[in-house]
């Protein structure tokens, strides 16, 4: 999947053509035209969503987008009003959650209190009917793998926060299920230890190899952990893609804004050839991408966005001029918010190395813009 522009009625994900289908046995998960209401309230609006097998694909979106419920369907703890669902190529739309060897971890754990260690993560084995001995053999195994040797016998109350959620993944993981579902799995850990873990996930996914839907509204733990990002707003799938795709070709507005930080500039589309579009900023030409542009005529204006990383500090024939109206110290970069008159939204943000010479608050600079990062839509009025 590239570039393709998305608008709100795109099926992301649909699969019309004979490849697609050819391909449907490599999925893990599918959902067609998913829709989900609560009262009047409409959770999901037709979303389509195909997740390969083995992949680490990650839901992210703004709060209330629909991320839990699109889970919740996927595991059988909620129904579609419309459309199907299917796990390895099975329709299982009205099969029950016990039925759907689907592993799953929450946000607040939901470990037994009153059990071991050893007996939350062997729950599901015992559950399914596993013999005794093969449950003490998969739970030392998973709990070794799991870094958590040594604390079979401990409640959940006696673990810190880091191994209460490495019990949890053991446990969901344990039954090998067909696909791992995790929501926001990390909240509730302080900023190392989920650094930690986004670590840890990441490899114990790839070595087992199993299918993960990781839901978040966190883009930077998205950018860093997954195969492929499905980025959610207002009940629908609109772009799904790898981090670089999507952070490099955002379809929409709404992505380039979501996903890392932009800066919006005024700009003139100068012409579009095959896929590239060339728009003119101050005495600078900028290469981007054609789609978010097709059919639009030559001198109209639009809007450029641009990552803080591709401007840098210039003489000459600069893209845009401005006044450093504040730095921040960040350790290993400096961030300056800039004043600048070919700002179409608020002030423009870029960042140098700390160790570079940064110019103070009320300096005027020139700044060029470098990188192949930036896209243009055409221009809304502010
Ligand atoms: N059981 C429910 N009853 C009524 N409305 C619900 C229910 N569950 C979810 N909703 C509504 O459906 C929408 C989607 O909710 P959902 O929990 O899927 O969002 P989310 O993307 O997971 O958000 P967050 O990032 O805050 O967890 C929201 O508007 C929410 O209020
Ligand atoms: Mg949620």
């Amino acid at each position: 999947m590239s570039s393709i522009p998305v608008d709100a009625e795109t099926k992301v994900g649909a699969a019309p053509d004979l490849a697609a289908a050819a391909r449907a046995q490599d999925l893990a998960v599918r959902l067609d035209g998913v829709t989900k209401r609560f009262g009047n309230t409409v959770a999901l609006n037709d979303a389509w969503l195909q997740v390969r097998r083995g992949e680490f694909l990650t839901l992210l979106g703004p709060s209330g987008c629909g991320k839990t419920t699109m889970l919740n369907l996927v595991a059988g703890f909620l129904f579609p009003d419309n459309g199907e669902v299917f796990i390895d190529g099975a329709l299982v739309t009205d099969v029950p959650t016990y039925e759907r060897e689907i592993g799953i971890v929450f946000q607040n754990y939901a470990l037994f209190p009153h059990m071991t260690v050893a007996s939350n993560v062997g729950y599901g084995l015992k559950a399914r009917g596993v013999a005794q001995r093969e449950i003490a053999e998969r739970v030392t195994e998973i709990l070794a793998m799991m870094k958590l040797a040594g604390l079979e016998d401990r409640k959940p109350g006696q673990l810190s926060g880091g191994q209460q959620q490495r019990v949890a993944l053991a446990r969901a993981l344990v039954i090998r299920p067909k696909v791992l579902l995790l929501d926001e799995p990390f909240s509730a850990l302080d900023k190392n230890l989920r650094s930690a873990m986004q670590i840890e996930v990441k490899e114990i996914q790839r070595k087992l190899g199993v299918t993960t839907i990781f839901v978040t509204h966190d883009q930077s733990e998205a950018l860093s952990l997954s195969d492929r990002i499905a980025v959610v707003s207002e009940g629908k799938i609109r772009q799904i893609g790898t981090p670089q795709e999507i952070y490099r070709r955002p379809a929409n507005r709404f992505i380039a804004s979501f996903i890392g930080e932009v800066s919006v500039l005024r700009a003139r589309l100068e012409r579009i050839e095959k896929s590239e579009a060339v728009v003119q900023v101050g005495a600078a030409s900028i290469t981007v991408p054609a789609g978010p542009l097709a059919g639009q005529s030559p001198g109209i204006t639009v809007d450029l966005f641009v990552r803080p990383e591709q401007l840098c500090l210039a003489s000459g024939d600069v893209a845009l001029e401005g006044q450093v109206a504040t730095t921040v110290y960040q350790g290993d970069h400096v961030d300056l918010y800039i004043d600048a008159p070919a700002a179409a939204s608020t002030r423009i943000l870029m960042r140098l190395p700390s160790h570079d010479r940064v110019p103070g608050a009320g300096a005027t600079i020139g700044l060029a813009i470098g990188g192949h990062d930036a896209t243009a839509f055409p221009a809304v009025e502010s």
